[in-house]
């Protein structure tokens, strides 16, 4: 087990990814992108072309690919047997259909354990996803909950992609993240919510910098 364990959780384009790799960077500690693992197994899925809505062949799959997650350059890389996915996992297709696949409780059991020897490796980590301070670690030292408005969340995602080499229509864009958080929020199971001991930061006018800064003033003083 980590002897430091930071969650952080919160909506598509709130700022998580980019505010673990870079407090674990400041920290010394390792980073664990959980939401890589659900686009893993949905890419994997499609590319069986099995029926993503069929919980007995999503199970099958899962039992019998095999999946790698490593953290190198400051980025957690995607092997699906032995090839590497890294990027085609940020793919829109795989974005639209990851959510509905996330909602099984069968995969989420599965993955849930994955994701707790991943942080096992490691002296410090700092896990982001959707309910690493609720369900992963509930024990967790520090657990934060990101959040921004809609628009913001749009234009950064938008900013990714179009960087990544994809056309995006913002507004297209905003509404699909909705559609996204609200799925992500009313599953049954480990829905997307801020645990009751987690610190809620607002990001939607912060740049990166100044929200890592925040976060470790707050480490700094809840110490
Ligand atoms: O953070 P992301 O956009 O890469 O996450 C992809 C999807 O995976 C997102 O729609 C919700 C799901 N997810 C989840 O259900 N639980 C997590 N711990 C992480 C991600």
């Amino acid at each position: 087990m980590a002897k430091l364990i930071i969650t952080i959780d919160g909506p598509a384009g709130s700022g998580k990814s980019s505010t673990a790799k870079l407090l674990a960077a400041r920290l010394g500690a390792a980073f664990l992108d959980t939401g890589a693992m659900y686009r893993a197994v949905t890419l994997a899925a499609m590319q069986s072309r099995c029926d993503l809505a069929d919980t007995a062949q999503l199970e099958k799959i899962v039992d019998s690919t095999n999946f790698k997650f490593e953290i190198k350059d400051n980025r957690m890389t995607v092997k699906i047997n032995g090839s590497d996915f890294t990027e085609k996992i940020r793919d829109p297709q795989v974005t639209a259909n990851v959510s509905a696949v996330a909602s099984m409780p069968s995969l989420r059991k599965r993955l849930v354990p994955i994701q707790r020897a991943f942080a096992g490796q490691y002296e410090k980590i700092v896990a982001e996803g959707r309910d690493q301070g609720t369900v992963v670690f509930p024990n967790a030292d520090f657990k934060f909950f990101l959040t921004a408005d809609g628009v913001e969340r749009a234009k950064r995602r938008a900013k990714e992609l179009t960087e990544n080499g994809y056309k995006v229509d913002t507004n297209k864009l905003q509404t699909e993240i909705e559609k996204r958080d609200r799925q992500d929020s009313t599953r049954k199971v480990s829905p997307l919510i801020a645990a009751a001991d987690a610190i809620k930061v607002d990001t939607t006018s912060l740049t990166l910098e100044q929200v890592v800064e925040k976060i470790l003033g707050l480490i700094k003083k809840n110490d």
